[in-house]
């Protein structure tokens, strides 16, 4: 039986056994140790801003949105086409997310929108604390409208660049354009530890903070003190050596993913009603997973149809996000349009993007794909 094609999985890169193999050889099995304080370096030499080790881009998001002061009763802006994690900390903390819609340009927060429900915040003296900005599926937003919009009413941003992790905005890497920025290198992201997070700032007392509150807040005593609530928040030194293999291949990942989307896409040119989710002319979009959208009248069925007979030839593809204003767990929240987030949702479909993905596999989909769609091949 032919083996079942993946979305997105762990593509190691060759060195990171031998930091693995140095942690045992050295016992370093905790949650100190070299590789935590190289990987820790190495990622903020890549991105230039400081970093802190975590276990995951939600820890990373959580203590972010702490460090921005966000607590019982806030408001904070959030797109609402993302991943539940993007959201949830908001109500970890007790405040309140406010979703808002996305672009058509960049399927990010719209900044116009954005811009206007500021101005609206701002008349009825009600401003969120801080407003999160994601980079979805490794395309950035459109920071500068973003920023100026949130400059003018000096509310914070928190860049959520967990799915974006080797894209840039204007020369610059997503996730140093804002405050804070949490990156993810989970199992399905371009580069993986098994699971883990990286928080991200200039601010070196936040950074401080970040370690502290990660690392169950334990003050400088003899005994264990605590005045502070703190987390069990900090990557091991074991997961961080395979952060540091991966660091050193994340350009490569780079280059195999988007050659592998921009492959679907001349692939798929000629077919009617499916389009390729667009590319920003601002950065580079890393296309973590590559994104189409499905018009059912010209494609000759729905997407959901395209899935299922994807999966009937043993090929694993995803409905884009479904809007957090549309999740049970958030219905109830306040949103601002959403739209264009629910015709993304309703029509938008992600292909195996794995950076591991071989042309012949590739080429598997890309023939299931053209069979459901009933063109022939010449
Ligand atoms: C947009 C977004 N935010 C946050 C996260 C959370 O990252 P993690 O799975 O490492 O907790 C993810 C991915 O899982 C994500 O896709």
């Amino acid at each position: 039986m032919t083996p079942r094609i993946l979305l997105s999985v762990p593509h190691m890169g060759g060195a990171e056994q031998s930091y693995v193999a140095e942690a045992f050889a050295t016992n370093w099995l905790s949650t100190v140790g070299p590789n935590i304080d190289a990987f820790e370096n190495e990622f903020a030499a890549h991105i230039g801003m400081k970093s802190v080790a975590l276990s995951s881009g939600t820890a990373a998001m959580h203590l972010g949105l702490r460090l921005l002061g966000v607590g019982p009763g806030d408001e904070v802006f959030c797109p609402t086409l993302t991943f539940v994690a993007t959201a949830n900390p908001i109500a970890y903390l007790g405040a309140k997310p406010v979703f808002l819609d996305s672009d058509r340009a960049t399927w990010n927060l719209d900044p116009e929108l954005l811009s206007r429900a500021l101005a609206q915040r701002a008349g009825r003296n009600q401003l969120p604390k801080a407003v999160i900005v994601v980079h979805l599926y490794g395309q950035p937003a459109d920071m500068d409208p973003i920023l100026a919009a949130c400059a003018r009413y000096n509310v914070p941003v928190l860049e959520d660049a967990a799915e974006a992790l080797g894209s840039t905005y204007k020369g610059k890497p997503v996730g140093t354009h804002g405050r804070l920025a949490a990156f993810s290198f989970n199992g399905n992201k371009i580069i993986t530890t098994t699971g883990g997070g990286m928080i991200c700032a200039n601010n070196p007392e936040w950074i401080r903070t970040a370690r502290f509150w990660a690392t169950q807040a334990r003050d400088n005593a003899l005994w264990y003190e605590h005045s502070r609530m703190g987390y069990n928040y900090r990557m091991s030194n074991v997961l961080a050596g395979i952060g540091r293999g991966q660091l050193q291949v994340l350009g490569e990942r780079v280059r195999q993913r988007r050659e592998i989307a921009f492959r679907y896409r001349d692939a798929f040119a000629d077919i009617p009603g499916i389009s390729f989710m667009p590319q920003s002319p601002h950065g580079i979009h890393t296309n973590w997973l590559s994104c189409f959208l499905i018009d059912e009248l010209a494609f000759g069925r729905s997407r959901d149809s395209l899935i299922a007979a994807l999966d009937a030839a043993g090929i694993e593809s995803r409905p884009v996000w479904k809007p957090m204003h549309l999740q049970p767990l958030y219905r109830h929240e306040e949103r601002i349009a959403g739209e264009v987030a629910e015709d993304l949702f309703n029509r938008g479909i992600c292909l195996p993007s794995s950076s591991s993905l071989t042309p012949e596999d590739q080429g598997r989909v890309i023939e299931a794909v053209q069979i459901a769609a009933g063109v022939t091949r010449t």
